[in-house]
């Protein structure tokens, strides 16, 4: 049977350079963690699907809360290396973004009543301390599911408010703390498995 539910990815990046100012030869320093987006973006468009359709998965990366990229399937365009996507985000930061890319102008509050008002989307907080992905209702899902991620230090002082502020449910990959990456691909798995 042909998947069309989306699954959706937004990363908070509360420590990015909103202007893209950063040396691409350090990422987590002067790129404020810039490295965990790319290795995200590695893992919905490259590694991580087998059977779930690459165009079926959308990756938001909420930057310092003010700007907002949208990722959709490279394709052929795909960037190879954690360098190749830097480079890729820094352009799209500057106003040159390629055509898979979106560049907005967003605060953390606008982009979370935008997705809790699109229709059949399901918005969740990934958080250890959250109910297991096990329990979710998976197969029964909305036609759209959306994860929302925390950096290496997980949800700052304003994603908290967010949180609060809309009530957002928060689901759990257990009581490990992965990398955002793998808390993607694992979410990517527990879906081509009910799907
Ligand atoms: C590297 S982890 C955050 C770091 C960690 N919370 C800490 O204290 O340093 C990055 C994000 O991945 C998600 N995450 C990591 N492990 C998870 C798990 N076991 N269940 C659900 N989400 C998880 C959370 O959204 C978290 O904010």
């Amino acid at each position: 049977m042909a998947i069309t539910r989306l699954l959706r990815f937004i990363q908070l990046l509360p420590r990015v350079p909103p202007d893209g100012e950063f040396h691409l030869k350090d990422l987590p320093g002067s790129g404020g963690r810039v490295d965990i987006l790319c290795r995200e973006l590695a893992a919905c468009f490259d590694w991580a699907p087998e059977k779930w359709p690459r165009n079926n998965i959308q990756l938001i990366a909420m930057i310092s809360n003010e700007v907002v990229l949208t990722f959709n399937n490279p394709g052929q365009d795909m960037p190879i290396g954690e360098r190749a996507w830097a480079e890729t985000i820094r352009k799209s930061l500057k106003g040159e973004a390629p055509s898979f890319v979106t560049r907005t102008e967003s605060t953390l509050d606008e982009l979370t009543g935008s997705l809790i008002d699109m229709p059949e989307n399901r918005l969740c907080i990934l958080d250890e301390g959250g109910v297991p992905l096990s329990e979710m209702d998976i197969a029964g899902c909305s036609t759209q599911n959306s994860f929302m991620l925390g950096d290496h230090l997980g949800f700052d002082s304003v994603a908290q408010l967010v949180i609060r502020e809309f009530d957002l449910p928060r689901v759990s990959l257990g009581a490990t703390s992965y990398l955002s990456s793998h808390c993607i691909a694992n979410v990517i798995s527990a879906f081509e498995k009910e799907s």
